[in-house]
């Protein structure tokens, strides 16, 4: 194929914009998040759920709200061959509550708690730290109506985050009322934007008519302008909402989590109910929040099961590994590379990596020839730490010359003893 034929090949089968490809090295940092992720929601008791990424469109717009830019203007939606209406997931709590209800987990020992992970899919427009596909990590615990459970989220949050490395996020905290008390506030709402619908956005417009709370959270200049002086919702709690969120601040005190309150924080999906939450980051620029969530003690209900609270939270992928960018060694895989200088070694270097895998080390073997130069530029790509050579002269000594890539020692050894030594922190 030419060059010119070749990158019209290539534009034909583009990478669509707002997807992405993610490889080696930057997805050892992704696997990095993934199990300390993993580590962290099993110390808590959190079990994993797998859940499908094609639900019935029905499923989110009922879930997640008519009136919300996510149902209205952002889900990939198609229809399968027997013409049924389905969507690529733009969120994991409609899935699992679905999950919850068609599998009657409800009939198990309250609390259920779960985590999931994998792709979402909104149809946004692309900028930095906003993709059309992006991962979420969630976890989800239902059953549990005290709000030491958004505290302890917020704790466990807070734990594998710092392991992670990231020290100085902010906790944002709210509670949107429930049912009972949010109608007064959306009334008021409404009759203070009311001659001020002219300076608002199109889509605060909308807002005001299915659902005021979101002219809150607009980022659009004129939108926060018309804020200015806006009836906070605290004022309009009723009495059991009031009590739940003064309590959530109690055990956050008492946890020596640092939170600030937003009276913003009204989240972009309708199932919230009481507490909203967001850690956020002024090191990404617009897309703040790297993790989000709330309690929603009606969307079990709404699907058909029993009346259970619930709450959870995602964190966004992507937008943890920007951040991680600058931690990246931390998160780089250990391995050996077995260079051969001699056709003759190279079975005998196959077994030797069996015997190190045995180990459980990750190991390379040099495929085909080449100088010690080149299989040693190889090693250093593959970030190894160890490199052993062998060649015919090592192999009729019974020996192997070997190199730590990491401290720059070197040195030969007994093949046997050698095997006993090595240490690779994995
Ligand atoms: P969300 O706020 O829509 O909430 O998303 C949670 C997190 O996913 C965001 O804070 C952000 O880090 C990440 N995220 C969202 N959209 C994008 C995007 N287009 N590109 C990159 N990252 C993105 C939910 O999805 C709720 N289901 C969370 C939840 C669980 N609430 C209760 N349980």
């Amino acid at each position: 194929m030419t060059k010119k034929e070749r990158v019209t090949v290539l534009a034909r089968f583009n990478l669509l914009k707002g997807f992405e490809d993610i490889y080696p090295p930057e997805v050892f940092i992704w696997q990095w998040i993934e199990t300390k992720a993993k580590e962290h929601f099993n110390l808590y008791n959190y079990e994993e759920i797998k859940l499908p990424i094609v639900e019935s469109t029905d499923l989110f717009t009922r879930g997640i709200g008519e009136g919300t830019d996510i149902v209205e203007k952002e889900m990939y939606s198609f229809q399968d061959k027997s013409g049924r209406l389905l969507t690529l997931r733009p969120e994991g709590t409609a899935s699992m509550v679905r999950c919850y209800v068609e599998n009657n987990l409800f009939n198990r020992p309250s609390p259920q708690k779960f985590f999931y992970y994998g792709p979402m899919f909104r149809y946004e427009r692309p900028q930095k730290g906003r993709q059309r596909q992006f991962y979420q990590i969630g976890a989800e615990a239902l059953g549990i109506d005290n709000p030491a459970i958004e505290a302890e989220m917020l704790l466990m949050l807070s734990r594998l985050l710092k392991t992670l490395g990231l020290n100085s996020l902010n906790i944002e905290i709210n509670s949107i009322g429930c049912d009972d008390c949010r109608p007064q506030y959306k009334k008021e709402l409404r009759s203070f934007f009311e001659d001020k619908k002219s300076h608002l956005c199109v889509d605060c417009n909308r807002r005001y008519e299915s659902n005021p709370l979101r002219i809150l959270d607009c980022k659009v200049t004129n939108c926060i302008e018309s804020r200015q002086g806006v009836p906070v919702l605290a004022q309009f709690l009723c009495p059991n909402c009031s009590r739940h969120y003064s309590a959530l601040k109690g055990f956050l005190d008492e946890f020596q989590l640092r939170y600030v309150q937003n009276d913003n924080l009204v989240r972009g999906l309708d199932y919230y109910t009481r507490t909203t939450f967001e850690i956020t980051t002024e090191a990404l620029g617009a897309q703040k929040a790297v993790c989000a969530g709330g309690r929603y003690d009606r969307l079990v209900e709404q699907f058909g099961g029993p009346s259970t609270p619930a709450v959870g939270f995602a964190i966004g992928v992507e937008r943890i590994v920007a951040l991680l960018k600058d931690n990246y060694k931390e998160a780089q895989r250990e391995s050996v590379f077995i260079a051969i200088i001699d056709e003759k070694a190279e079975k005998k270097a196959h077994k030797i990596a069996e015997d190190l895998r045995d180990k459980g080390i990750v190991v390379s073997v040099n495929f085909g020839k080449g100088s010690l130069k080149n299989q040693l530029r190889k090693a250093d790509r593959l970030n190894s730490s160890h490199v052993i050579i062998l060649g015919e002269e090592e192999l009729s000594r019974d020996k192997l010359s070997w190199k730590n890539l990491r401290n720059h020692t070197q040195g030969e050894g007994k093949i046997d003893e050698f095997l006993t030594n090595i240490e690779v922190k994995a």
